[in-house]
């Protein structure tokens, strides 16, 4: 039976390894019971190498380098993130593509990158508040997946896993609310749809589609119902335990 993702995106917290272990072991007894559901934790690279995979718990990265070695003073390569057990790595978040400047043809370099290593990206498309605004939401989505796949082989694709997270939706956002469920599988059918025709029918319809911006406890169960919507990644509402461990019940 297919796997439900649950992501956790801690982003650049909490700030002591200590709180960051506390918060990692009372989910590892959290998910006990669960089954059906695979748990990525994202943790800061720092705190990564304390952690362990642990039965329906995987490892995963905020970011990597798109070169396993070098003079690329701050990076880290996908290689390391291999050697530290990390499974999976977030490519393409808003906050990257903002705050970095961080482009398509570089993303599509970083996935490229993962797929060398065996690792598997999880690749974030969303739009902006303006290009929503202006009816672009479509155009922006299409172009962000075919230029973020270009030159993909078909036998790698499987591995990726997609997230839609419209940026106006992420609850650091001005608005920070969710998007509405028809909204999120409208568009999570139309990216099914650019992908069938890239890759195949049969990949367009298998591969995972996640949603994320703004889940929370009261509103995951209304996306993880939708038999489309293959699993959410959350970011704040993934730090406080009771509520994440809460998240993964829903399922
Ligand atoms: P949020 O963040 O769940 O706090 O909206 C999600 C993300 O930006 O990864």
């Amino acid at each position: 039976m297919k796997k439900t993702f649950i992501v956790a995106n801690w982003k650049m917290n909490p700030q002591f390894l200590s709180e960051a272990k506390k918060i990692f072991n009372s989910i590892k007894k959290g998910v006990k019971n669960i089954r059906r559901v695979k748990v990525i934790i994202c943790p800061p690279f720092l705190f990564i190498s304390d952690f362990k995979p642990w039965r329906l718990i995987e490892l995963g990265a905020q970011d990597c380098f798109w070169e396993q070695k070098g003079a690329y003073t701050g990076e880290i390569s996908p290689q390391m993130l291999k050697n530290s057990g990390v499974k999976y790595v977030l490519v393409g978040h808003s906050e990257r593509r903002k705050n970095f400047n961080e482009n398509n043809e570089i993303i599509n370099k970083k996935i490229k990158a993962l797929l060398e290593e065996n690792l598997q990206p999880i690749f974030f498309v969303g739009e902006t508040e303006e290009e929503r605004e202006k009816n672009q939401s479509f155009k922006v989505l299409e172009e962000q997946l075919k230029e973020g796949l270009r030159g993909i082989n078909k036998t790698k694709i499987n591995k990726l896993i997609f997230v839609y997270e419209p940026v106006w939706a992420i609850s650091t956002s001005k608005k920070a609310v969710a998007c509405s469920v028809q909204n999120v599988l409208n568009v999570i059918l139309f990216l099914r749809k650019i992908i069938s025709r890239m890759f195949s029918p049969k990949i367009g319809k298998e591969i995972s589609i996640l949603y994320g911006g703004s889940v929370n406890k009261e509103n995951a169960k209304e996306f993880l119902r939708e038999k489309w919507i293959n699993g959410v990644l959350v970011g704040a509402a993934s730090l406080d335990i009771e509520g994440f461990k809460k998240i993964i019940k829903s399922v």
